[in-house]
């Protein structure tokens, strides 16, 4: 099969887990860039990342290169070199979006709108009629990247953003995303040697990502439809093959290790509850309304990954609530090992512990940080070496 140039997006941040992931999958002449990583795979490869990936909001696959392309005009001469016959079909819809920089085109409309005229064009002259844009909800996604005086034209394998994995039915205020959950817990490490506790779960959405990735359970199992199912070539049997193999791959969580949520608020226990049963996990985790300061460690060794609120409009009182965090952690949760992402590095001052680890990570445009904490029995100094 045809092995293809291939390049997936994702957090500032998580490049490195993305290309890590890319490679366990099987990706080939993987190079990381800022934002995304670029590898080569074929068909079957595109198909196998899109529904097993973590850690990817959107896998693209180019179709052409040029190397020189400065005015308008030279861009809609590119563009028409393609057959698009290929890619899209005159009953289909499309859309274009464009990203990277030029100094050619400071106006990225502009550069759509001339990329959409070639294509329409094509179409007309060679069949009398052309395929439709649709912005909502295109067959086909095509993406225009600019990178001086260089123009990449790709194909949106993936559709909808991957985050979208299809289990999410509810939301609470402020969830964290699917893949940015996903990815804090590669950086953690937890493999299920240990438990599992958010004491803030929200929606649940860090410990789904989390049990998912222990039980190596592809991410999308549970999405109902990828970009790609709407290229001319796609290949179903193919598809359905490569499910299968993803599948019996599955592996079951450690006997006697847990995965638990808490969450104060009763709608997000709720909220949670229904996430749980939307993912098929509700025999692996399980979620109590509780309020985390109130609470003390499990028995067995335990590791927490939360994200506390840390927006004003979660009307807290944020140092008081980070402090007491520290406290908690400090007075209750002894010889455990916490991981916080933090939006707010104010509110890290006011948990008063010492940092083992401070990892920038960005939240779309907001940076965060997911600091480690290692809670020891009895002081640092006492600690044997
Ligand atoms: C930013 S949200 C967590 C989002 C979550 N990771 C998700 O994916 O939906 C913070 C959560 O902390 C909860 N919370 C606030 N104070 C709490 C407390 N003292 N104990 C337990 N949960 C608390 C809120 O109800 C909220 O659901």
């Amino acid at each position: 099969m045809t092995n293809y140039k291939l390049s997936a997006t994702t957090f500032a941040g998580l490049e490195q887990v993305l290309a890590d992931e890319l490679l366990e999958l099987g990706a080939k002449n993987i190079k990381k860039g800022i934002r995304n990583v670029q590898f080569e795979g074929d068909l079957g490869f595109i198909y196998k990342a899109n529904y097993n990936i973590h850690t990817a909001l959107r896998i693209f696959k180019q179709i052409y290169f040029a190397k020189f392309v400065k005015t308008g005009g030279q861009l809609y001469h590119q563009i028409s070199n393609i057959d698009w016959s290929k890619y899209i079909s005159v009953n289909q819809t499309f859309r274009i979006d464009v990203s990277g920089k030029s100094k050619f085109f400071d106006n990225t409309q502009f550069v759509a709108l001339k990329s959409k005229d070639a294509i329409v064009d094509q179409f007309r002259s060679k069949t009398g009629s052309r395929p439709d844009i649709d912005l909502r909800n295109p067959d086909i996604r095509i993406l225009v990247h600019l990178q001086g005086e260089k123009v990449q034209v790709l194909l949106d394998s993936s559709g909808d953003s991957l985050h979208k994995r299809g289990y999410r039915s509810a939301t609470n205020i402020a969830p964290i995303n699917e893949v940015l959950a996903a990815g804090i817990t590669k950086i953690t490490g937890w493999k299920a040697l240990t438990n599992l506790l958010d004491p803030m779960c929200g929606s649940g959405t860090i410990l789904i990502e989390a049990a998912m990735i222990a039980m190596n359970i592809p991410a999308n199992i549970n999405r109902k439809k990828f970009g790609f199912e709407n290229w001319q070539d796609f290949d179903e049997e193919l598809f359905n093959l490569i499910k299968d193999v993803s599948l019996k791959k599955i592996r079951e969580i450690p006997k006697g290790i847990k995965i638990m949520g808490f969450d104060k608020a009763p709608s997000a226990v709720e909220k949670a509850i229904q996430n749980v049963k939307n993912a098929g996990l509700e025999e692996f985790i399980s979620i109590k309304q509780q309020d985390f300061f109130k609470t003390f460690r499990p028995e067995n060794k335990t590791t927490l990954i939360f994200n506390p609120p840390y927006n004003e409009r979660l009307s807290i009182d944020v140092k008081y609530f980070y402090k007491e965090i520290g406290d908690t952690l400090k007075n209750n949760y002894p010889d455990i090992t916490a991981w916080i992402l933090v939006g707010n590095t104010e509110a890290l001052k006011s948990v008063g512990l010492r940092t083992s680890k401070k990892i920038a990570l960005y939240n779309g445009k907001i940076e965060v940080r997911l600091v480690k904490y290692e809670m020891f029995k009895g002081k640092i100094k006492d600690r044997k070496v």
